[in-house]
C-alpha cells in the first residue's frame, strides 16, 4: 500500500499532556500508523507542563518563527520535536508561549477559542512552510475541528492541499467547543460567515465541533455502538439529526490499547509482572496495592485469593455515572468484607461522596484524589474488579486495560463498553466481564452481587479472567482500520 502523509492534530498526547483517553489514543495510533510505514506528523500545543517536565525540545528546521494570522491577532510560532518515550514517532509541539505557557491543558480563559484555533490553523501553516502535501488531515475532537473548514478556505488558492482529504474523530460528543459568535472574527472567519452553521449564528453562537461535522470528508468515532448511539436523541447531545444526515460518512472504529504501556507482561510500573500462565502472580500486585494505600489485606480468604478488591480510575464527571454507585457500594461494604480503591478527580460532589465513603469505611475504602499514572497501573494490576457504570462511553480504555490484566470489568452496556466486554455466562463459560443494561441503582446492586458470586466460584472466576486476558485489542490491528479508511477516502 502507498505510504501516506498524515497530519494528525490533537489537544493531548500521552505522556506529555494527558487528561484522558484522547492522549493515549493520539500517541498510540500515531505510532502504529508510523510502524505501518506512513509519514505521520502528530501536532499538539507546547503546553507549560511539557516544557517544565524537562523533555528535550529539538527545533524543527524550516519551522521556526512562522507568522500565523488569526483575525486581528498575529502569532509567531515554532515547532519543537519532542521524543515520545519508548516510541519512534515523536510529537511536534507548537511553541507559542502567549497561548500555551499556562497551568492547564484546558483553561477557562477568554481566549480558549484562539488557543485551539491557532493550533488548527498553524498545523496547516507548517505544511505550507515545508511544502509537505498531506494526503489526510486527521482532526480529533472539538479543539481542532475547524481543520476541515480552514483547509477548504485555504485550498481555494493553495495547490498544496488540492488532493488532501479530511477525517474528524469524535472522542466525546459531550464537549463541543461552543462559543459566542463574537469570536468569529478572532478565528479569522469573517469572510466565511456564510459557511458557518446559520441557525447557530442567528442564535449568537458557533460550535467548533458542529463546524467540523459540516465539512469533514469522513467522521469517525471510537466504537461502532457509539456511532449508532449518537444518531439518536438520547445520546446525540443535540447533534443527532446532523449526524444522521451524515450517516453515510460516519464510521465507528473501536480504540486499541497500547500494549507497550498496558501489558501485564511488560509493565514496568508494577511490582510483579504476570501473564495468563502466571495469573497467580497477580496476587503480589494486589498485596502491594492494598499496602501502598494502607488497606489491610486480612479477611476471609476464598481459595486463598484474599478479599475482593474493586477499583476505579477515572475523571470524576457526569459522563461516568458514578452517582449510581454510592448506595449499592455502601450496602456491599456493610455486608461483605471487600476493598474499594478509587483514583480520580473532578466534580466536587463526586469527590465529596467518595471521601465520605472512605470516612465511613476506614480500612476498606481508599479514595486517592488526584492523578497518578503509577497508581493507575497498580490498580489495573492489583484489583479484582474494575467499575465503569458510565452513563455514556464513546469507547473507554480502562475496561480494555482491565481485561488485559485479568481484572474483571463491571460495565454498563453502552458505547465502547458494549463493544469490548461480553457478559460472562456461567452456563457456557463464555464472556469476559459483568455487563448491565439499565442506568439505575438496582442494576448496580445485581451486578455487584453477581461479581461476589463469581469471585467465590474458583473455576468460573479463573475462566472469566482468562477469557478477558486472551482478547486482542492491539492498536496494530485497529490502525489497519484507519489505514483502510484513509485509502478508501483517497480513492473516492
Ligand atoms: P476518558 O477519556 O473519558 O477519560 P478513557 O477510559 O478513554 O476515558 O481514558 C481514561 C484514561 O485516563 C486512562 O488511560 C486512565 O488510566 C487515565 N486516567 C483517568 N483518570 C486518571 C487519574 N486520576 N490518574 C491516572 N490516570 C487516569
Ligand atoms: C473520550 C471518551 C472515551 C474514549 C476516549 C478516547 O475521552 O470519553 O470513552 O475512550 O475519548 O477515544
Amino acid at each position: 500500500m502507498r505510504r501516506l502523509r498524515l497530519l494528525y492534530a490533537s489537544s493531548e498526547v500521552a505522556p506529555l499532556a494527558k487528561t484522558g483517553g484522547l492522549a493515549d489514543v493520539s500517541a498510540a495510533l500515531a505510532e502504529a500508523l508510523h510502524q505501518r510505514g506512513h509519514d505521520v506528523r502528530l501536532i499538539v500545543p507546547l503546553y507549560r507542563r511539557i516544557r517544565e517536565a524537562g523533555h528535550e525540545l529539538v527545533p524543527v528546521k524550516g519551522l521556526q518563527d512562522l507568522v500565523v494570522e488569526l483575525g486581528a491577532h498575529s502569532h509567531r510560532v515554532s515547532v519543537q520535536d519532542v521524543k515520545l518515550p519508548g516510541r519512534e514517532q515523536s510529537a511536534w509541539c507548537l511553541d507559542c508561549p502567549e497561548l500555551y505557557d499556562r497551568d492547564g491543558i484546558y483553561t477557562a480563559d477568554d481566549d480558549e477559542h484562539r488557543r485551539f484555533a491557532l493550533l488548527t490553523r498553524a498545523a496547516l501553516t507548517t505544511c505550507q512552510a515545508s511544502n509537505w502535501a498531506p494526503d489526510i488531515v486527521h482532526a480529533n475532537d472539538w479543539h481542532v475541528a475547524l481543520l476541515p473548514l480552514y483547509l477548504k478556505l485555504l485550498s481555494s488558492w493553495e495547490r498544496l492541499f488540492a488532493q488532501t482529504r479530511t477525517v474528524l474523530t469524535i472522542h466525546n460528543l459531550g464537549y463541543q467547543g461552543a462559543f459566542s459568535s463574537d469570536v468569529v472574527h478572532d478565528l479569522g472567519l469573517d469572510d466565511a460567515r456564510h459557511l458557518l452553521h446559520q441557525e447557530d449564528m442567528a442564535a449568537g453562537w458557533i460550535s467548533f465541533l458542529k463546524t467540523g461535522l459540516l465539512y469533514a470528508d469522513v467522521i469517525t468515532t471510537v466504537s461502532k455502538t457509539y456511532a449508532r448511539e449518537i444518531q439518536t436523541r438520547e445520546h446525540g447531545m443535540g447533534l443527532h439529526e446532523m449526524l444522521k444526515g451524515r450517516a453515510e460518512s460516519l464510521v465507528g472504529i473501536v480504540n486499541g490499547i497500547d500494549s507497550a504501556e498496558w501489558s501485564p507482561e511488560r509493565d514496568t510500573l508494577i511490582p510483579r509482572r504476570f501473564s495468563v500462565d502466571t495469573l497467580k502472580d497477580k496476587r503480589v500486585n494486589k498485596t502491594a496495592l492494598l499496602k501502598s494505600l494502607g488497606l489491610p489485606a486480612a479477611g476471609r480468604q476464598p481459595g486463598g485469593r484474599g478479599v475482593p478488591v474493586f477499583g476505579i480510575v477515572s475523571r470524576l464527571v457526569y459522563q461516568k455515572g458514578f452517582e449510581l454507585l454510592f448506595e449499592p457500594l455502601r450496602e456491599m461494604l456493610r455486608h461483605h468484607d471487600v476493598r474499594l480503591v478509587v483514583l480520580g478527580s473532578g466534580q466536587p460532589d463526586l469527590e465529596r461522596s467518595f471521601a465520605l465513603l472512605q470516612r465511613d469505611f476506614p480500612g476498606r475504602v481508599c479514595f486517592y484524589k488526584g492523578y497518578s499514572n503509577a497508581l493507575a497501573h497498580l490498580i489495573e494490576a492489583g484489583a479484582d474488579f474494575f467499575l465503569m457504570p458510565s452513563r455514556y462511553e464513546p469507547c473507554g480504555l480502562n475496561q480494555m486495560y482491565s481485561l488485559a490484566y485479568g481484572t474483571v470489568p463491571i460495565v454498563r452496556r453502552t458505547g465502547g463498553l458494549a463493544d469490548t466486554v461480553q457478559l460472562y455466562d456461567p452456563g457456557t463459560g463464555e464472556g469476559t466481564g459483568i455487563v448491565f443494561d439499565d442506568f439505575d441503582v438496582d442494576a448496580i446492586r445485581r451486578a455487584l452481587a453477581f461479581a461476589l458470586e463469581l469471585y467465590h466460584e474458583g473455576p468460573a472466576w479463573r475462566r472469566v479472567q482468562r477469557n478477558g486476558m486472551s482478547q486482542d485489542f492491539s492498536w496494530e490491528r485497529q490502525a489497519g482500520r484507519y489505514e483502510e479508511l484513509y485509502h478508501q477516502l483517497l480513492e473516492r
